[in-house]
């Protein structure tokens, strides 16, 4: 039988890909009601999104008249399905511009297996009527593709060989498939002692974090290496950082390592949880630096980075009175658990859970100008096609 405590570290490290999920619905925190700073984020990069769209070979072989695009990381927000309708719109109008006959379009939109998947297909736009769908691009307020959704880890195959030509994925690859085994492990020298995340963390449990993102990333290109049809192409966002030292994960390092991880030593202190409890919990994500990237893409060896960048997002919260302290503090407190309230839960329970995010949104009130000033996104951008010497 498994030890007290034991149950819930085995949670978090096995199970991740049964049960992290963004918070569903569309209440105070959910997803759908905290991804309004990711989607200004994904709008300032559309003209990276244009340029990778441009390079897919839409004469290519396969089946001319279906062309098929992928959201990978879809999550439950309204976000992607503005930017499967940007592809498909982009897409139609390159067919209409090189005199081709447009295809029938696909979108498939894919997460994980706990994903609001109602909530997404609530928000998905009618279906435009049969016979408009092979002649005119969507009216606005209406789809020009086929939907359904696909459940699975990104990590491994999805999808049939060869058979999808764009694959899309924001915010969501610096999510691992699990946290590293040793970081939870009391007797390992990678064990987070007093921590909840990698930020400011030891050198080896630094070094758990990202072999780990290195197993994940390899796992995802050999998938999509096997599943993009030749002339597709790949455009994918996750958070990255500028600093060469992992344990300064950058916006990611403020949103989980200061007012989130002085929470949980908060409810240590109250008693009302044990320092071993919140040392078995951590955050499974990894914000790469361009190098960390570039070395996973090279290592795989079958794409060809066309563009590889750092991208400046800004902010991930959204205020409208930015004087008004807390606003600021219930906007952190919210983008934090909308994304990882889920894991929280299932570590501590919801009552707990509720106890260490009105702490988080206390401190983040008390310092919302540093928070404001300080909290910011960067991505890193990759636009990735089929190398001419790859093997697949
Ligand atoms: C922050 S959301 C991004 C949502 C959306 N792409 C957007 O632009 O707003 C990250 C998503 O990645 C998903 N995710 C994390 N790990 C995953 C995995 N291994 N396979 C598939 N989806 C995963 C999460 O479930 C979550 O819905």
């Amino acid at each position: 039988m498994a030890a007290k405590g034991e149950k819930n570290v085995a949670v978090c490290n096995m199970k991740l890909e049964r049960l992290l999920s963004m918070k569903g619905g569309k209440g105070q925190d959910s997803y759908a009601n905290n991804s309004q700073a990711q989607a200004m984020h994904a709008r300032s990069m559309l003209h990276l999104l244009e340029e990778t769209l441009d390079n897919v070979d839409i004469s290519s072989s396969g089946n001319p008249r279906l062309f098929t695009v992928v959201d990978l990381g879809c999550s439950s927000g309204s976000n992607t399905v503005h930017v499967i309708d940007f592809i498909v719109k982009h897409i139609s109008k390159r067919f209409e511009l090189a005199g081709i006959e447009p295809p029938e379009f696909s979108a498939f939109f894919s997460d994980l297996p706990s994903n609001d998947f109602n909530t997404l297909f609530q928000l998905l736009p009618p279906l435009v009527s049969n016979s408009c769908m092979e002649e005119c691009l969507a009216a606005d307020g209406n789809r020009s593709y086929f939907a359904a959704g696909v459940p699975g880890s990104f990590y491994r195959r999805l999808f049939p060989a060869r058979s999808i030509d764009v694959f899309h994925s924001a915010f969501s690859l610096h999510w691992l498939s699990q946290v590293p085994e040793s970081v939870t492990e009391k007797r390992s020298a990678a064990y987070n002692r007093g921590r909840v995340f990698i930020h400011g963390a030891g050198e080896k449990t630094a070094k758990a974090y990202k072999k780990q993102f290195q197993a994940d990333l390899g796992g995802f290109l050999r998938a999509r290496g096997q599943e993009l049809k030749r002339g597709g192409s790949m455009f994918l966002v996750c958070l990255g950082r500028t600093s060469l030292d992992p344990t300064d994960q950058g916006g990611a390092g403020l949103l989980f390592g200061t007012h989130f991880q002085d929470a949980w030593d908060d409810l240590v202190l109250e008693g009302l949880v044990t320092a071993e409890k919140r040392d078995g919990f951590n955050i499974p994500v990894y914000a790469p630096s361009l190098q960390d990237f570039r070395e996973v893409v090279e290592a795989d060896g079958s794409f060809v980075m066309e563009k590889l960048v750092v991208f400046k997002g800004g902010s991930p919260l959204v205020v409208s009175e930015p004087d008004d302290a807390v606003e600021v503090g219930r906007a952190f407190s919210s983008s934090c658990r909308s994304v990882a309230g889920v894991l929280v839960e299932a570590h501590i329970g919801e009552e707990l859970s509720h106890e260490l995010f009105t702490r988080v949104e206390r401190r983040a009130t008390r310092h919302a100008n540093e928070v404001l000033e300080n909290l910011q996104f960067f991505h890193i951008v990759a636009s990735l096609s089929f190398a001419s010497t790859s093997r697949n």
